[in-house]
């Protein structure tokens, strides 16, 4: 069995080992991926993948602390970040309340908040009171409809310098680590090579201290869209659909169940 990782080891393997996080929303999945991940994200994606919605932006609290403790049971030996969903953390006060309420009501090491400088005080204010963060920058899916889509960041001067700024406020406020997502490879490059906290790409290139995937996209079981950055390791829809037509037809042939199957 794997060796938790504390925040102390993920700071510690900057420049040492790339990262590894894993999406994972049930126990189910969070026990087959758990000797792979370093760390695993219960992230709001989850509303998409699982809850079927078009965005995030629906996900609530008590969702989050429902797939968290899934997770936690199935990968008791993780490091689980539980994703702050949208509106949970519009103030500081706010987000210190709500991210008590996941400490207390779930097993998860840290929260995870989408924002760069304008939360640098959000971010500070949960470290000074125990909460450990693991930031988000770039493309944050959480802004999808005040953006009007999901815009690739990086790609003008002043993205550039905004979001090194972003990384800079984020590590001073104290997250141990953050994400960083959808921006150009050259400037994920930059900010990792900028900051001391680990940085942890989406669709950032290959140049930071670690890679995250939504389970359910690498493992092809998404169909409705596949973002460029996602690397398919397996055919899962198409697997999965062969399997059911078969046991479909086995049972209407009467094939299943056999002696083997029968008490
Ligand atoms: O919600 C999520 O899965 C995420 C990843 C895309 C990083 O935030």
């Amino acid at each position: 069995m794997n060796k938790k990782l504390t925040i102390s080891t993920i700071k510690k393997s900057k420049g040492v080992k790339p990262l590894v996080m894993i999406t994972a929303y049930d126990a189910l999945f969070a026990r087959l991926l758990e000797p792979y991940a370093d760390m695993i994200l219960v992230g709001d994606s989850l509303n998409m993948s699982f809850a079927g919605r078009s965005d995030t932006l629906s996900a609530t609290l008590e969702q989050m602390i429902y797939h968290t403790n899934a997770v936690c049971m199935g990968a008791k030996n993780s490091f689980v970040i539980c994703d702050m969903p949208f509106g949970t953390y519009t103030c500081k006060e706010r987000a210190l309340d709500n991210a008590i309420n996941v400490f207390q009501n779930t097993p998860a090491d840290c929260v995870k908040i989408e924002g760069g400088a304008d939360k640098a005080q959000t971010i500070q204010y949960l470290t000074d009171n125990g909460i450990a963060v693991c930031g988000h920058i770039g493309l944050l899916p959480q802004s999808f409809r005040s953006e009007g889509g999901y815009k690739v960041k990086g790609k003008t001067t002043d993205e550039r310098a905004r979001l090194l700024r972003d990384a800079k406020a984020v590590e001073a406020a104290g997250a141990f680590c953050m994400v960083i997502e959808g921006t150009k490879a050259d400037v994920a490059q930059e900010i990792a090579q900028s900051v001391s906290i680990p940085v942890i790409g989406i669709g950032a290139g290959a140049e930071v201290d670690g890679q995250v995937l939504v389970f359910s996209d690498m493992l092809g079981l998404f169909e409705e869209f596949t973002p460029k950055f996602v690397k398919k390791y397996l055919d899962g829809a198409t697997l999965v659909k062969n399997a059911l037509q078969e046991y479909a037809d086995e049972v209407v042939s009467r094939k299943f169940p056999t002696e083997e199957h029968t008490y």
